[in-house]
């Protein structure tokens, strides 16, 4: 049985870009329509799209704003084609540590410097590679997720950190697209939410999207995970990425390593579910990933409020980098890459699937 689900995140309308502003759930569902490149540019900042694979559809997207925008500016393709490259250079700076956005926004820069035709021609071709990479995206999901549900125990509950779901990619999820698949086939698995400090996530989206679906899921705070992992009542554990480099370190929401740790420590297996446009080949470890610092105010404040005394300190690193060595199996659009990472991810981009 395929699991339908119902949400479709980002997508291309006409001439702009639909989107489900994140910032308002659970309180509200709503669309927001993002006509200019530079409001995509501030809604992936502000985070009303969010999660590496929809944000890079957002990039993709925004590049093409910005074409549109270009159209009324140059007769001249060449100077039409410059000045869209660098504006695509600068969409890729909205955010810094999920490499899908960089990769998405390479994507449309390359069609932008290999294409023959005239203005009009390049912003139509840009529109269609932005509907391709969308609709590869929900495929690319549910390859993730049918390989990763042949991992899950019968009856599993399965601990999530963040949102890595369709909210996070442009419908069907990565590491709730592995649910999904689960659940397919096995209607008595369920989830145990983490509710991701500080920006909730976890409580906000990963809650609302499993129960729009009526998959079973229990919302914990943070801290409480390695207590339900001492008493037997987690079975795996499945996340998403934001950034994988080389060698398997891997760069998720702040608080994912934390998890990490705990799950090794009661021999639980930590999965990643990211599709190959997460993995940076570019860096050889983790240690090169650049880390998003956000507003302190998401520290300080909670649905506008206070919650601590003026002055305190604060840092606020929006990731971590979990070890590959603590990683049991990143879960692909290929297969299920092991360790050694630095070989089974190079398989990866040669190969048609990992066995
Ligand atoms: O800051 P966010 O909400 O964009 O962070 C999202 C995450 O960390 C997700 O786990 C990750 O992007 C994977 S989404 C499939």
């Amino acid at each position: 049985m395929e699991f339908k689900s119902k949400i479709k995140t980002i997508e291309w309308v006409d001439n702009y870009s639909k989107m489900v502003d994140q910032t308002v759930i659970p309180y509200e569902y709503k669309f927001v329509n993002i006509k200019t490149g530079e409001d995509m540019f501030h809604a992936i900042k502000d985070m009303i799209v969010r999660g590496a694979p929809a944000i890079g559809i957002a990039g993709a997207h925004g590049v093409t704003l910005f074409a549109q925008e270009g159209e009324n500016k140059f007769t001249n393709v060449e100077e039409f084609k410059s000045w869209l490259i660098e504006k695509a250079e600068y969409m890729k700076t909205s955010r810094p540590t999920a490499v899908n956005l960089m990769w998405a926004c390479q994507k449309q820069i390359d069609l932008i410097k290999n294409s023959n035709s005239n203005i009009q021609g390049i912003i139509k071709e840009l529109i269609q590679n932005s509907i391709k990479l969308e609709n590869e995206d929900i495929e690319i999901n549910r390859k993730i997720g049918d390989y990763g549900a042949e991992v899950v125990p019968k009856g599993a509950t399965i601990l999530t950190h963040c949102n890595a779901g369709a909210l996070a990619t442009v419908g069907y999820g990565t590491a709730l697209g592995v649910v999904r698949s689960a659940y397919a086939k096995d209607n008595t698995i369920q989830v145990f939410a983490d509710e991701t400090r500080p920006r909730q996530q976890g409580a906000r989206i990963t809650t609302f999207e499993l129960a729009m679906d009526g998959i079973p899921v229990t919302l914990i705070t943070d801290g409480m995970c390695s207590y339900f992992m001492s008493k037997g009542m987690i079975d795996m554990v499945v996340v998403g990425a934001d950034r994988i480099a080389a060698n398997g370190d891997t760069a998720n929401k702040i608080g994912t390593y934390t998890v990490a740790i705990a799950a090794k420590y009661h021999n639980i297996p930590f999965y990643i579910a990211a599709p190959l446009s997460t993995i940076d080949t570019s860096i050889k470890s983790g240690k090169e990933i650049p880390i998003e610092e956000r507003s302190r105010d998401e520290v300080t404040h909670i649905n506008g409020k206070r919650i601590c005394a003026e002055g305190v300190n604060i840092i606020n690193p929006g990731f971590d980098v979990t070890p590959h060595e603590l990683i049991a199996g990143i879960i692909t659009e290929k297969g299920i890459l092991r360790p050694d990472y630095v070989k089974s991810i190079a398989d990866a981009f040669v190969k048609d699937k990992i066995d």
